[in-house]
């Protein structure tokens, strides 16, 4: 589902912002995940002229060559065409382990190989929530590393790591915390400057 700033001025506007849009994905399956939820309160606090869909990775079979050689799955396609059409990567994966999930992890080994690796030169931003008291930092950490080889571009600063996360979201799984609230705006704000350049380049 992509989500869009009501507000969000047209691209006639020579005053406005550029538009640009952002390729959000979970990395996480559940349904109750924080995670999500994350990307969805992203999607409410968005700056003007900015674009999130939220994509799932429920459809992306283990990373198998031989399948990759015979024909892309469709859902691996429709991932791979997704990020190809973006403009930047926003991730919000749990940390499993002290690493990304494995869904993740699988989901990046399947759009980064050639032809035309989709990753490429993407800028990333990594969100992360989780109940305890880290937020995902080393989940976040090697998710940089994959940046080298996939050669995606992740924002440096600010950060954004969600700790003691249940308790920051209703019933309902909507952002109930004012403080991860307009942290996550200046995230947001920051990620679409940091697009719009490399978008320039
Ligand atoms: C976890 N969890 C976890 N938490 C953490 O802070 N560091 C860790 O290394 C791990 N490792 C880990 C491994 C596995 C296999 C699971 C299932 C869970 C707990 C994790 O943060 C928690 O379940 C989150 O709620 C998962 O994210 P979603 O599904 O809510 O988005």
């Amino acid at each position: 589902m992509t989500s869009q700033n009501p507000s969000s001025p047209s691209s006639a506007d020579p005053a406005s912002p550029s538009p640009i849009k952002l390729f959000g994905i979970c990395g996480s399956l559940r349904k109750k995940s924080l995670n999500r939820m994350l990307l969805q309160a992203a999607q409410e606090l968005l700056p003007d002229g900015v674009e999130l869909s939220l994509n799932e990775l429920h459809e992306i079979p283990l990373y198998n060559q031989d399948v990759f050689d015979a024909g892309l799955p469709d859902g691996v396609k429709a991932f791979r065409d997704g990020i190809a059409a973006s403009d930047g990567i926003l991730v919000a994966s749990p940390e499993y382990n002290y690493s990304i999930s494995g869904v993740l992890k699988n989901a990046i080994d399947w759009a980064s190989r050639p032809p035309s690796p989709p990753l490429h030169d993407k800028p990333l931003g990594i969100l992360g929530a989780s109940p305890g008291m880290l937020g995902t930092v080393r989940g976040q950490l090697a998710l940089r590393q994959v940046c080298i080889f996939t050669n995606m571009i992740p924002m440096n600063k600010p950060e954004f790591m969600m700790s003691g996360a249940p308790a920051k979201f209703d019933q309902e799984g909507k952002l109930i915390d004012e403080e991860s609230k307009k942290k996550l705006r200046d995230f947001l704000t920051a990620f679409a400057t940091f697009t719009r350049r490399l978008k320039q380049k």
